[in-house]
């Protein structure tokens, strides 16, 4: 594990959706912190969890009405993949919910980093060429 940085790669080109990813990247690295520290305090990452999950949804939503908004043509895939993300993301919370150890809570760090970078290298940045110098 370690701290997620900001990279220009992440970029979407579009500064709200930007804003987000930044806040999401935040999130996470909150969440690595609250697992690395010496001691474990399953409430503090349970909190960082909840705004984790919360946030995450509402960046879809916004970052769904801005491809809207500019008619991105792949939509409809985009979204399929949002929902599946938020699916796995909740099951493995609600796993952690169940049972709050500390192997959960990495579980959940672990999918969500490598799902979150690789979702936005991939597909986020494939709406750049529709956003690039539109006012939203
Ligand atoms: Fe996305």
């Amino acid at each position: 594990m370690g701290a997620i940085m900001w990279r220009r790669q992440l970029s979407v080109g579009q500064p709200s959706i930007d804003e987000d990813h930044k806040h999401l990247i935040e999130y996470l690295n909150q969440l690595d912190e609250a697992l690395t520290a010496q001691v474990y305090l399953p409430r503090r990452v349970a909190a960082i969890l909840i705004r984790l999950l919360e946030y995450t949804r509402e960046h879809f939503a916004r970052e769904e009405k801005i491809m809207e908004s500019v008619r991105y043509p792949r939509l409809a895939e985009h979204r399929r993949q949002h929902a599946e993300g938020v699916r796995a993301i909740t099951e493995l919370s609600n796993a952690f919910t169940r049972e709050p150890s500390r192997e959960n809570a990495e579980r959940i760090y672990s999918f969500t980093a490598e799902w979150l970078v690789q979702h936005i290298i991939m597909q986020d940045t494939q709406i750049t060429p529709y956003v690039r110098g539109v006012w939203l």
